[in-house]
């Protein structure tokens, strides 16, 4: 008789759970988390170096705002600041740095169904999130994968700050009041209960298709 390791157990248990999928299918011989399709070598220095300044820019650019708001506002109203302008500031942003690069926030444990992920995003997600059930904070800050059509794409892993939780943390942990328009706002919301540290989600940078040929 075959004897499963407890992280294999855990790993096949999480997976399970996550996605609904038929407890009649054994995951527990699944094999190492399978990484995304990886970039031709000659393009993979070009495409780490500007999406990960793109994406900084990103993070930077919407922790500096959403940190303005809140000490303007109040948790309260930052989280109108969140809706009403994330989306718009993640574009802008993107304009400035680099109009040939696309930026978008990304995550299984999406708030805004606008951010939920495609097919490719999904995959890279699977495998951060894999690599997190196994061992929590080890999922690599950085990654760059095929896009659709083998165009290049840069993500960086997004992960919670003490800050995040007036709005992500645990539900019976939120104020009342950010608690309910989150609720009134996001019937769907699937992006609380979140603890420090945590893997939230990434940025993703696409680049143009023809930067795949060198
Ligand atoms: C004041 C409340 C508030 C705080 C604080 C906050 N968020 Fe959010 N967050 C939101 C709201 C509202 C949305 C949905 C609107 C949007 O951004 O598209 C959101 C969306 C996101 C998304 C996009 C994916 C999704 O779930 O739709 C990410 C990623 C994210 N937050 C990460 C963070 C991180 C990391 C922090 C801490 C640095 C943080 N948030 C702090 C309210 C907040």
């Amino acid at each position: 008789m075959k004897i499963l390791h407890p992280p294999t157990v855990l790993l096949a248990l999480l997976l399970a759970a996550s996605a609904c999928s038929d407890a009649a299918e054994p995951e527990a011989e699944a094999g190492p988390p399978v990484r995304p399709d990886t970039l031709p070598t000659e393009i993979q220095a070009e495409v780490e170096s500007r999406g990960s300044a793109a994406a900084d820019a990103l993070a930077q650019g919407l922790v500096g705002r959403l940190a303005e708001a809140i000490d303007e506002q109040g948790t309260v109203g930052a989280v109108d600041f969140c809706s009403a302008e994330a989306m718009e500031l993640t574009r802008d942003i993107a304009e400035d740095h680099d109009a040939s690069l696309e930026l978008k926030r990304t995550t299984t444990r999406w708030r805004n169904p606008d951010n939920a992920p495609d097919e490719a995003e999904a995959r890279v997600l699977e495998y951060l999130e894999a690599l997190e059930a196994r061992e929590p904070g080890s999922a690599p800050a950085a990654l760059t994968a095929a896009g659709p059509d083998g165009s290049p794409r840069f993500y960086r892993a997004l992960r919670t700050a003490p800050m995040c939780l007036q709005c992500h943390g645990a539900e019976a942990d939120l104020d009342p009041e950010v608690r309910r328009i989150l609720e009134a706002r996001y019937p769907e919301d699937r992006a609380v209960g979140y603890s420090e540290g945590e893997f939230r989600g990434v940025i993703r940078v696409s680049f143009p298709a023809d930067s795949a040929s060198p």
